[in-house]
């Protein structure tokens, strides 16, 4: 168990980190024949050239979809459109590990194997370049090969959340509660072995 720092303020820490920018995306891989996606917020844009389109996405070690992602070098960010609350609930709540979560969701195959969902505010379908390790979990930085925007309106975590049904809500809470001591658990013990086997399939 490690003790806080006397100087960090719970509270203030969630004023400042909450308010970065949080899209919503589901991030749908393929490694064989096994496909599956999940969840995030923790995205950010890594490139100022708009002809080569990168990202960093953070993805847990304890989601199957960082396993599928690890071993495939790819993955598509399907960035969730206003009427896509349900996949908050469907990819988000519970792992692939037990089900195949992408059942009765209409999706097409990208440039990389990866599903692209139908109905998303746009997608952008990637290769991992790099990865570096958090302990509890991986910070991929992705290149984008593919990508296009269908139309409608961003969801966003901020406006989602309020929306969110109670039981779902409720879930969520217990879930995050769980997870926080995961992390806790694992953070210092950071691998810093960089990205060094990555697979010929998406080597360029
Ligand atoms: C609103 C929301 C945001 C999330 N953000 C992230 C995230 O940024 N990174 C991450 O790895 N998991 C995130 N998750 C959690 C995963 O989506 C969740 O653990 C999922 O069940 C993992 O599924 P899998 O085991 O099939 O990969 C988020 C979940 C929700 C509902």
């Amino acid at each position: 168990m490690i003790t806080p720092p006397p100087d960090i303020n719970p509270p203030d820490v969630a004023a400042l980190l909450g308010g970065l920018s949080a899209p919503l995306a589901a991030i749908a891989t393929r490694s064989g024949d096994v496909v599956n996606a999940q969840i995030a917020v923790a995205i950010t844009a890594a490139s100022i050239v708009l002809h080569r389109p990168r990202l960093i996405v953070q993805i847990y070690h304890t989601n199957y979809t960082h396993d599928l992602i690890a071993a495939s070098g790819v993955m598509a960010v399907n960035f969730l459109n206003h009427d896509q609350l349900p996949l908050i609930w469907q990819l988000g709540m519970r792992s692939g590990r037990h089900c195949d979560k992408l059942a009765g969701i209409p999706y097409t195959a990208g440039a990389t194997g990866s599903p692209l969902l139908a109905g998303s505010f746009g997608y952008l379908d990637c290769r991992v370049v790099n990865a570096m390790d958090g302990g509890d979990l991986t910070a991929f930085l992705v290149e984008a090969l593919a990508g296009q925007t269908n139309g409608g309106a961003r969801l966003a975590w901020r406006d989602a959340r309020p929306r969110l049904p109670q039981r779902w809500a409720d879930e969520w809470d217990r879930k995050i509660a769980g997870e926080l001591d995961v992390s806790l658990d694992n953070m210092s013990h950071i691998n810093p072995a960089a990205w060094a086997n990555p697979p010929a399939t998406w080597q360029r």
